[in-house]
């Protein structure tokens, strides 16, 4: 199962209402598409990457080649190995950043804006 990803070209500024708050999407957003064949999970929102948001903390080596290799798609990323602290939970596990919990479900998963 290959997870493509795709990258969704938005204008700068676009408002997205989520959870009660507002959210800035941002050019070069990606956002990943659902393969990892959990059954049913079609229906909830995909998981969006905001790469800018963590270009200004991280250098480019923090997270390619690894744990990303720097091509889309190329990770297979789903949520039983963030939970076991890979990928996305190397970070996302309530010290370094927000975690996986139920509250932070809508801060990666959610439907991107229109183009
Ligand atoms: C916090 C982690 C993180 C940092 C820091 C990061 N990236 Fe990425 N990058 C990712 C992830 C996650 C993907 C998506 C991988 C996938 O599709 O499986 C990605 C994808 C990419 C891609 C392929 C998709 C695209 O946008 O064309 C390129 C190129 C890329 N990164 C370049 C960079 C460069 C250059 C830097 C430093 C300026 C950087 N990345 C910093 C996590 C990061
Ligand atoms: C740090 C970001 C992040 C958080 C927080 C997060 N997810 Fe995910 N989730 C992802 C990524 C990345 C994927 C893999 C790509 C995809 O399928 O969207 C994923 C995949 C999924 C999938 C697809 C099937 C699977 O198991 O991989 C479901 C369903 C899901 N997440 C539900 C949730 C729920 C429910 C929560 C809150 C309890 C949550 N996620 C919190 C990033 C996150
Ligand atoms: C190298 C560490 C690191 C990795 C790896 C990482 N993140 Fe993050 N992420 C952060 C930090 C730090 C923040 C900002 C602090 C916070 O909000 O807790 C952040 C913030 C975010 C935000 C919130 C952006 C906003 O606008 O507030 C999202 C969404 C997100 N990450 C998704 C992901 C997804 C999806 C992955 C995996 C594909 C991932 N992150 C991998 C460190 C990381």
């Amino acid at each position: 199962m290959k997870i493509r990803l795709a990258v969704i070209f938005m204008l700068l500024g676009v408002i997205t209402p989520v959870g009660g708050g507002v959210v800035y999407a941002a050019l070069g957003d990606l956002v990943f598409e659902r393969e990892a064949g959990v059954e049913g999970s079609e229906a909830f929102p995909p998981s969006i990457f905001p790469h800018w948001v963590h270009r200004v903390r991280y250098r480019c080596y923090a997270c390619h080649p690894a744990p990303f290799a720097m091509e889309q798609g190329a990770n297979k990323i789903s949520m039983e190995v963030i939970k076991k602290g890979e990928y996305c939970g190397a970070c996302h596990n309530g010290r370094t950043a927000f975690s996986v919990e139920f509250k932070n479900c809508a801060r990666c998963h959610r439907e991107p804006p229109e183009d």
